[in-house]
This record gives structure tokens, C-alpha cells and sequence, in this order.
């Protein structure tokens, strides 16, 4: 079969498009912030260029430690957003501070809509993530150390430490990159994903589904 080659650059041009936010056409759009909301776009409507102000573009948001004693699993993540950092809407762009207790995890999850890099500010850290024909790749990061996260692909972050707490600041590439956890996403979604289909998909009895769920929180 013989491909047109102009509808393959239209296809082109069509993917290279969808693989990422779309780019702004203006320099900046700060996120209106919105009581009742009356219309609807992608992304958050933009203050009168006008009233920018160098504070739509900074925020204190990441400067403190997140409560990792609140979560069982001894992680606590912080994200700029359109509220505390207005000005990034549309930008394509969120920042993480990633706080994590001695032996913590940040468990298996994926972010469908952006890549993830990662720098190790403190501590040491067993990072990875697999990729779609389920080879693992691991790696232990030392201070000042980075790695990157692939677009959807489930990764997860250890502190080997088992007393000293590890930071590390990430950057995704979305201003909504979502989080998803393997685990919840399976064992305490509402409603119940039926036991049934967990108990084959992951080969477990029913006492099984309910401990996972329960110890899960779910
Ligand atoms: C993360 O830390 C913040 C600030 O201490 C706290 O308000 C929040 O509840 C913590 N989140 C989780 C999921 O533990």
C-alpha cells in the first residue's frame, strides 16, 4: 500500500500534538480563580493580562516538609497547582516535593498524562519503573542524583534509609498529570471492583480480596 506522504505529515503534526499538553498561544494565561463555575475549558480561564503580578508566578507551596507520619506507608506528596500557582496554567508544567519516612514507599502508581523526573535533594532512594513488556529498571540514587519517569509507566520510589527521612523535588510534564496507584486502583475503588474478578485476575481466594481490601483501607 502506498501512504500519501501529506497525510502522513497531517498525521504527524496530529500526534505530536496529542502526546502533550497543547501549547499556549499567548505567554501566559494565570488561572482565574472561579466561585461558581459557568463555562468549561481545558485548563482554567486566564486574569486580564493586565492584572498580571510577579506573584501569579511563585509560590512557597513546596518550601515546607509534608506530614509523612499521616500516611501508613510513610510518604507524603506536595503539588504546585492552578490554585497556589496560578500562573502555570497552561504551561504544561507541575512540580512535586516528594517527603518519605525511613523505609517509606511511594508505591507502585502511574501518571497517564505526564513523565516524571526526579531529583534526590536528601536521603538515598531505590527508584524504578517497568515498562509495557514488564522488564523492571531499578536504581539506586544518591544525593543529587536524578532519573525520569516515563509517560504512564508505573514507577515507584523506597527510602532504603531506615531511619533518615529522603526529599526529592519532581517535575511532570502537565499541569494535571493525575496519579494513579496500582493498588487502590484495584483493591479500593467504589464501588468494589467484584471479588470475582480479583480473585482471577490476581489468582488470590476471597479471604485473600478481603484482607488486601482491608488492609488497604477499603
Ligand atoms: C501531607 O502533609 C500535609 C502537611 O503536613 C498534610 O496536611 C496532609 O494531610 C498530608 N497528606 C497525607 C496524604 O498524609
Amino acid at each position: 500500500m502506498r501512504t500519501c506522504p501529506l497525510l502522513l505529515y497531517f498525521f504527524l503534526i496530529f500526534v505530536s500534538q496529542v502526546i502533550s499538553d497543547p501549547d499556549p498561544l499567548q505567554d501566559y494565561c494565570i488561572a482565574q480563580p472561579q466561585n461558581s463555575q459557568t463555562f468549561f475549558v481545558n485548563g482554567a480561564p486566564c486574569v486580564n493580562p493586565a492584572n498580571a503580578e510577579a506573584s501569579h508566578f511563585t509560590t512557597s507551596a513546596l518550601s515546607k516538609p509534608g506530614n509523612t507520619a499521616a500516611n501508613p506507608l510513610g510518604f507524603n506528596v506536595t503539588l504546585t497547582n492552578i490554585k497556589n500557582l496560578p500562573g502555570m496554567n497552561t504551561l504544561g508544567l507541575t512540580m512535586a516535593r516528594v517527603d518519605i519516612a525511613g523505609n517509606g514507599l511511594v508505591p507502585p502508581h502511574t501518571h497517564p498524562r505526564a513523565s516524571e523526573v526526579t531529583i534526590l535533594v536528601k536521603g538515598s532512594l531505590l527508584v524504578g519503573f517497568v515498562d509495557t513488556s514488564n522488564r523492571l529498571y531499578t536504581q539506586q540514587l544518591r544525593e543529587g542524583d536524578s532519573f525520569v519517569f516515563p509517560k504512564g509507566l508505573i514507577h515507584f520510589l523506597y527510602n532504603l534509609e531506615s531511619r533518615a527521612p529522603a526529599l526529592c523535588i519532581s517535575g511532570l510534564s502537565s499541569q494535571n498529570p493525575g496519579a494513579q496507584l496500582a493498588s487502590s486502583a484495584t483493591f479500593t475503588t467504589k464501588p468494589s471492583i467484584p471479588d470475582d474478578i480479583l480473585k482471577k485476575a490476581f489468582q488470590i481466594n476471597g479471604q485473600d480480596v478481603s484482607r488486601i481490601r482491608k488492609n488497604l483501607g477499603g
